[in-house]
């Protein structure tokens, strides 16, 4: 059966411990495993602009001894229209995965059930899994005294700003998965689809962790493990920006936020980081802050990722 990682659910509690343990020994040993040898290729697709998820996919492939065939959608047929279910078919004769960044779930639904090879999702606007993969990574490098992988069951994460956006999602589900008490702190008019909270909880009740959604940045703030933030405004909401910022102000990750969290936490932000605005200079630029280990670890995330998957499929 061909395995797709669409949205972070798609792993189990111990398939993502799994990848997560493969990712930690994947950062050790950068070149040791090399499952794309041939080379065989890997098609990652752009629909929406990416730093940090196009450098390490296109790197990560190369050192699986793969090729890496970056596509921005803009410039292929699918940019213009071509079926989704048509661009399967063309691919899947040719590369071993298929990576895509765009804007639907839907879309990336719709490929995972016509491609006959992995479909991974590089982030839409419901979900970012591969990055939430990432910064679980980044919990465990930092917490390898207490035991790495297996620290992150009952640790505490809250997540500051757009509840309604992909990170937002992706830490419930995710964070779920790992055992982890996520609590999101977001406006009324900004909460996650409930469709997410359900499923969230239902994976935090076999897992031992929980889910609180809250409009009080305090109450989510205090004393945790791991505080995490994101833009404001996502790509294809930059109309909506004065407004947004307004709102969301009460959510900002400043020093005052931090102080409530315990002594070490870690403070995680996807980036691209907006300073001053859902995060401040002094915080994302702090002690406390580890989001440089996290935009390197989605690199061996996503190696591990793309190792464990193509092993299944
Ligand atoms: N965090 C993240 O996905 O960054 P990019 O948009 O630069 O890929
Ligand atoms: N929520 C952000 C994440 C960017 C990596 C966006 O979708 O633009």
């Amino acid at each position: 059966m061909v395995r797709h990682f669409l949205r972070d659910d798609d792993l189990t509690p111990s398939e993502q411990r799994e990848v997560l343990a493969l990712a930690l020994a994947m950062r050790t040993d950068r070149f040791a495993r090399r499952p794309l040898d041939g080379p065989r290729s890997v098609a990652v697709i752009f629909d929406k602009p990416s730093t940090r998820t196009r450098v390490s996919f296109q790197v990560g492939i190369a050192e699986l001894g793969g090729f890496p065939l970056v596509i921005d959608a803009g410039s292929s047929q699918l940019g213009r229209g071509e079926p989704i279910e048509d661009t399967a078919r063309v691919l899947d004769r040719q590369v071993a995965a298929i990576v895509w960044r765009t804007a639907g779930q839907e879309r990336v639904e719709a490929m995972a059930a016509a491609a006959r090879v992995p479909v991974v999702n590089a982030l839409t606007d419901q979900f970012h899994p591969c990055q939430v993969l990432a910064d679980l990574l980044t919990v465990a490098q930092h917490r390898e005294a207490a035991g790495g992988v297996d620290a992150l069951p009952g640790m505490t994460l809250a997540y500051l700003g757009d509840g309604a956006n992909n990170m937002a999602a992706s830490y419930l589900l995710g964070g779920a998965t790992a055992g982890l008490h996520v609590r999101v702190a977001t406006p009324a008019a900004y909460v996650p689809a409930p469709s997410v909270v359900a499923d969230a909880e239902a994976i935090a009740a076999r897992t031992g962790g929980s889910v609180l959604v809250t409009h009080d940045a305090v109450e989510a703030a205090s004393g945790v493990d791991v505080l995490a933030t994101d833009t404001w405004v996502s790509m294809g909401q930059e109309g909506e920006g004065s407004a947004r910022e307004a709102v969301f102000a009460p959510f900002r990750v400043d020093a005052a936020v931090l102080a409530l969290a315990a002594p070490d936490a870690l403070v995680l932000h996807c980036l691209p980081a907006y300073r001053g605005k859902e995060i401040t200079a002094e915080v994302l630029d702090g002690p406390r802050s580890v989001v440089w280990d996290e935009a390197e670890n989605r690199l061996h995330a996503q190696k591990a990722l793309l190792t464990w998957l193509l092993e299944r499929s």
